[in-house]
């Protein structure tokens, strides 16, 4: 199939361009290299860089007659959004309308959207499961929320079938190593508390350890990102023989501990990890797990690659690599 992968030189974008070159698709990487790498990008894809704010590069590139479209091009730091919630706007929504449009007058039918589990907010119950209220608390969520629902109107109104997959957090590298450029500008927890681990960090920071959970400090669902990468080819599949759209959890159903994290990478690097116990952060809820039942159900997948040790280990083999 002839695939345009949005946002293909990013983390997980990077990890499906290269799952779907070695199905041997004809893939095409549009991307404006704000935070991807080309050295990312798989050597039999072609890349062609463009803006999806902009309507005149989409225009050039619809003139490729694609199949299908896969979108991972956005903003997604929470925190960020909520002091400069314009750029986001821009990028999230406006460039996702532009794409979407592009896509109704090219005849473009079907697309796989990276959703996020941002959109329910705090849990109000758990394991999370898709009927769960959508209440976004910081307006990245918002942002995947509004796409959410122009896509179920695009279907409606213009026949477009969607996959919205909603990542809980995404983490690891490929586990065959075909990906080489580490995120750099990532605030998640387990690339920080690698950078402690080469040495780029003195410590970190824990943000309370008084949480209702077993050692007090915050749990999170973390999903490798070769099993996102294969729910995203499993979903396309679901497409191209359905004719419904789907809205999936993409989660493991447990979770690791701020602590878990930094003992097993104390484990996994020999290294001796520093932290510091400070304060609550807002919005930060005790424990955030999904439930991917209906994902196991439709599209027949489920977490293979997702325990810590192989998430960091995989991990590791890159940033040991990286000269400090
Ligand atoms: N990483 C996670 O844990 C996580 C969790 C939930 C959802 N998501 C979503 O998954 C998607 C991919 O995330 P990622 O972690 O790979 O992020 P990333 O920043 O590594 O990748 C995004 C890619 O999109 C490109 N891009 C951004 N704006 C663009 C624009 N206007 N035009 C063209 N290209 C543009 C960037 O250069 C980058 O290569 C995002 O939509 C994100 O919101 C990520």
């Amino acid at each position: 199939m002839k695939i345009l992968v949005v946002g293909g030189a990013g983390y997980i974008g990077s990890h499906v361009v290269a799952d779907l070159c070695k199905k041997g698709h004809n893939v095409f990487v549009f991307d404006n290299l704000y935070s991807g790498s080309v050295k990312n990008i798989d050597k039999k894809a072609n890349f062609i860089k463009g803006d999806i704010n902009s309507e005149n590069d989409l225009e050039k590139l619809f003139k490729i007659k694609f199949d299908i479209v896969f979108h991972f091009a956005a903003l997604k730091a929470a925190g960020e959004s909520m002091e400069n919630p314009g750029i986001y706007s821009k990028n999230n929504i406006n460039g996702t309308i532009n794409l979407l449009n592009a896509m109704v007058s090219h005849d473009v039918k079907k697309i796989i959207f990276s959703s996020s589990a941002a959109v329910y907010g705090y849990p109000e119950y758990l394991p999370i499961d898709e009927k769960h209220p959508i209440k976004p608390i910081n307006y990245y969520g918002y942002t995947k929320k509004v796409i959410e629902e122009i896509l179920n109107w695009y279907g409606k109104l213009k026949g477009i079938k969607y996959a919205a997959l909603r990542y809980f957090n995404a983490a690891g590298y490929d586990i065959n190593g075909r990906i080489t450029k580490r995120e750099k500008t990532t605030a998640n927890l387990l690339p920080i508390v690698l950078e402690c681990a080469i040495g780029l960090r003195d410590r970190i920071n824990i943000f309370g350890d008084d949480y209702d959970t077993p050692d007090g400090t915050g749990i999170r669902d973390y999903i490798h990102v070769n099993d996102l990468s294969i729910a995203h080819l499993k979903a396309m599949e679901y497409l191209n023989d359905n004719n419904n759209n789907l809205v999936l959890n993409l989660g493991t159903g447990y979770g690791y501990s701020v602590l878990e994290v930094v003992k097993m990478v104390g484990k996994i690097t020999g290294k001796d990890i520093k932290y510091s116990i400070v304060g609550r952060r807002e919005g930060d809820p005790a424990k955030l797990i999904a439930v991917s039942n209906l994902a196991k159900k439709t599209i027949n997948w489920e977490a293979k690659y997702s325990d810590l040790e192989t998430i960091l280990s995989s991990m590791w083999e890159l940033y040991s690599k990286i000269k400090v």
